[in-house]
């Protein structure tokens, strides 16, 4: 680990951060809650938990319908968070943010939106081999629906992409390339600047699932240059159901809508329905108001503690998490790429990780076990699941240790 990067990380104050998160102070099962699984979803401080009561309990009305005063209140404030999207992701345009349930949601809408317009019969999508299911079956659909053909970059044995190998699948029917910037199963940061911009030369456009990126790392979708770069607000501790979705205006411009209903048009009559601009035409519905406001109090959260304090932070922790696991006999960290963000997947030799995460439960330790949503990692390593412990910037070494002394119980228990 560089200098600089420890000294930012031993001035973070995880103790002081932990206060702001009421969930972590109880204990499960007799012992204290230690949270391991950030990567399904992250805890919320109570800014975010303030900001929902507060929509809730002042200002609740519907939004963009209203000359009244609630109407008024709720609607500076949802759209508040659009503006604050714009800066978390540095996009140009505030109209280039447009709220979606979610990561999978955004990408959706892209694989259909854009997808059913643009992608033809022989045409080529890529993504990779270690996408989430939400950045494979989307596309799946579309080349089906279709007739395009999904290619798949591959990775090597610590889980990283062969970008020699993705570089021989792009030609000139490749029209997307749909990649994450980070895998929930393995943990590992993909070169996502250079595989948009090798797509780009290949005259391909590039969407990134930013779903478990933007809670580890500052994102800057404009030095990227990503096309598309979808989020969701769970992950950064912000609510359920609510993410975002940045897109070029230009491609953005050029999309018929994805779904139909109020909000999203300029007129309508039986003959002709005429669409509002963007971000609108993008957003049919009432849509989840009080998770957008929430979602504004997560990224100024977020801002304030410092997206370079928390990844420091948290690398440090991984460094720690990854040596302590390594020294358990029989112990294989599924996912050892270079370039890590703080996921440890991890197998026990002859302990199904359903097991595993029971006992580790039993001591009051979250951990999720299975395939992540990402069969085809756990095929690639022929595993049929892992266990996974996911680390945020709340958790500490001390619960690392409570971790592995949970995993030495597991084995005292199946050995
Ligand atoms: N995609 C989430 C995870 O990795 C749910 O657990």
């Amino acid at each position: 680990m560089s200098t600089v990067r420890s000294e930012i990380a031993a001035g973070f104050d995880v103790q002081k951060v932990r206060e702001d998160f009421p969930v972590l102070k109880q204990t499960i099962h007799g012992m204290p809650l230690v949270y391991l699984d950030s990567a399904a979803t992250a805890q919320k401080p109570f800014a975010v938990i303030d900001a929902i009561r507060k929509f809730h309990e002042v200002d609740c009305a519907n939004i963009h319908r209203g000359v009244h005063e609630l109407s008024q209140r709720s609607t500076a404030a949802y759209e508040e968070t659009r503006s604050k999207a714009r800066r978390f992701l540095n996009a140009r345009f505030t109209n280039e943010l447009i709220f979606v349930r979610g990561t999978t949601e955004g990408i959706n809408l892209v694989s259909s939106s854009w997808g059913r317009h643009n992608v033809k019969t022989g045409d080529e999508i890529v993504i990779s081999a270690m996408e989430h299911h939400s950045n494979i079956v989307p596309w799946q659909m579309l080349c089906e629906e279709q007739g395009a053909k999904l290619r798949v970059i591959p990775m090597n044995d610590r889980g990283e992409l062969i970008l020699e190998e993705y570089q021989k699948l792009l030609n000139p029917r490749t029209r997307m390339v749909a990649v994450t910037h980070v895998s929930n199963a393995l943990g590992t940061i993909n070169p996502v600047r250079q595989i948009i911009e090798m797509a780009h030369q290949a005259g391909a456009l590039a969407l990134i699932d930013g779903a478990q990126a933007a809670p580890h790392m500052k994102v800057d979708v404009q030095a990227l240059d990503a096309d598309f770069y979808a989020i969701s607000g769970h992950k950064v501790v912000g609510p359920t159901g609510i993410g975002i979705l940045y897109g070029k205006t230009a491609l953005l411009n050029a999309m018929p809508p994805y779904q139909g209903g109020g909000d999203m048009i300029k007129t309508v009559t039986f003959e002709k329905t005429t669409y509002a601009d963007l971000p609108y035409k993008f957003e049919a519905g009432t849509p989840n108001i009080a998770g957008g406001i929430g979602l504004g109090a997560a990224f100024d959260y977020l801002t304030h503690l410092g997206l370079d304090q928390i990844a420091a932070y948290e690398h440090e922790l991984l460094l720690y998490g990854t040596e302590a696991l390594l020294r358990i006999p029989g112990l294989r960290i599924i996912g050892t790429a270079r370039e890590k963000a703080a996921v440890l997947s991890f197998v026990i030799e002859g302990i199904h990780p359903h097991d595993i995460g029971t006992v580790l439960d039993r001591q009051g330790i979250a951990v999720r076990t299975g395939h992540h949503c990402a069969q085809p990692v756990m095929d690639w390593f022929h595993v049929p699941a892992t266990t996974r412990a996911s680390l945020a910037f709340y958790n500490t070494t001390a619960e690392i240790d409570a971790l592995t002394a949970g995993l030495k119980k597991v084995k005292e228990i199946f050995s």
